[in-house]
């Protein structure tokens, strides 16, 4: 079959190779399940790994096949796997593998202390080709009416994590009942936060650099999001204007507005931060005001990476209830097609390409339509 891969550390080897299909059999016990590709999604970190930058190959291959945002067709399974997930079952896999950490051994892999496994990214290959095969634990059923939004689950599911986990934080204080909420950046997982924040009913300001309107920015505000730009305000004013704001979501890329944002986070407030910032960058902060904001404030910041399965199964009825109260809304994010898994260049440009917001690869016929090339 055909898969996408690149030679970690290498830039510009991405390519198109042929590499065998896997089977069913390839998990022990019974609880394998081959998957047909869909629609493999791409992000930043696709990107870092084309630029040579992140990645690690599998143990004992010198390629690594990229993509970790799947949406794919069950195609046959072993004995033990549960009919929800049989043959024609919409499913998503969830990235990261358990290794041998206390978190990973409860299922707890989005908080491994080790060198986290990830399909796509480190050590595992990723779901860029025909077909792929994992344990049924790690899949994610979808029903049939998200088939052509599906390939958001992945990106969904990093925005759920990162709200989660201030919902569980916040709990030290008994009643948190958040009004208002900052996203920073408007691209996949900054409007996939919003539309999280918006469902439960929160006012929410969307922050990034580009001036309204454009395609952003009308996605923030179709959901009933306030958009400003960090061109025409600051954080501070756009906190005495729209805030106190009791939650900030950072996901704009860019570190320095994470500590705007902590200088302007509201009292008892909690600040996600969710950008992977590869690199260095010098700033200079008034830490004092930080730093007493947050003792006076009793304030907390929280980093977040990867998701659980929990945050995908949560992430799917968010996608519903999106469909349901904002119809085509979640499609207008798919702005970006690719055809096929020979036009690596389209690839590159589409990782390039700043207009983009879900860069996606376009593999799948139906069941049965493609061929084995084995
Ligand atoms: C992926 C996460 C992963 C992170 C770090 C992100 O692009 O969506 O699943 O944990 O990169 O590798
Ligand atoms: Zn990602």
């Amino acid at each position: 079959m055909r898969a996408i891969a690149v030679r970690p550390g290498v830039a510009g080897s991405i390519h198109t190779r042929h590499v065998p299909r896997p089977s069913v059999g390839d998990v022990p016990g019974g609880h394998g399940v081959l998957v047909q590709l869909l629609r493999v999604g791409l992000d930043g970190t696709d990107k870092e790994i084309s630029q040579g930058l992140f990645g690690t190959a599998p143990e004992g291959d010198d390629y690594l096949i990229v993509g970790h945002e799947s949406l794919g067709r069950v195609i046959a399974t072993g004995p033990q796997v549960s009919s929800e997930l049989g043959p024609g079952a919409l499913v998503v896999a969830t990235v990261r593998r358990p290794g041998d950490s206390v978190y990973d051994q409860l299922g707890m892999q989005d908080f491994t202390t080790e060198a986290a496994r990830e399909r796509g990214i480190n050590l595992l290959h990723g779901y860029l080709s025909e077909y792929y095969v994992d344990d049924a634990r790690f899949l994610v059923p979808l029903p049939q009416s998200l088939s052509t939004v599906g390939v958001l689950l992945e990106p969904m599911s990093i925005a759920q994590k990162g709200v989660q986990q201030a919902i569980e934080i916040q709990r030290r204080l008994r009643v948190w009942r958040p009004a208002r909420a900052a996203v920073t950046g408007a691209g996949t997982i900054g409007l996939l936060a919003t539309l999280i924040l918006r469902l439960r009913g929160i006012d929410v300001t969307v922050l990034s650099r580009r001036p309204r309107p454009y395609h952003n920015s009308d996605l923030a505000e179709a959901i009933g999001a306030t958009y400003l730009s960090t061109s025409d305000t600051t954080f501070a004013a756009a906190a005495s204007a729209r805030g106190p704001f009791d939650l900030i979501f950072e996901a704009s890329g860019y570190s320095p507005l994470a500590f705007e944002a902590a200088g302007v986070l509201g009292t008892n407030g909690v600040l996600v931060l969710s950008g992977v910032t590869g690199g260095e960058r010098m700033i200079e902060v008034d830490a004092n005001a930080i730093n007493q904001g947050f003792v006076l404030g009793n304030k907390v910041m929280v980093g977040t990476v990867n998701a659980s399965r929990d945050d995908f199964v949560r992430g799917v009825t968010d996608m519903l209830r999106a469909e349901a109260f904002h119809p085509g809304w979640l499609g207008r994010l798919l702005t970006t097609p690719i055809h096929g898994l020979d036009d690596c260049a389209a690839v590159v440009a589409a990782l390039e390409d700043k207009g983009a917001i879900k860069a996606y690869v376009e593999i799948g016929a139906m069941p049965g339509a493609v061929e084995d090339r084995r």
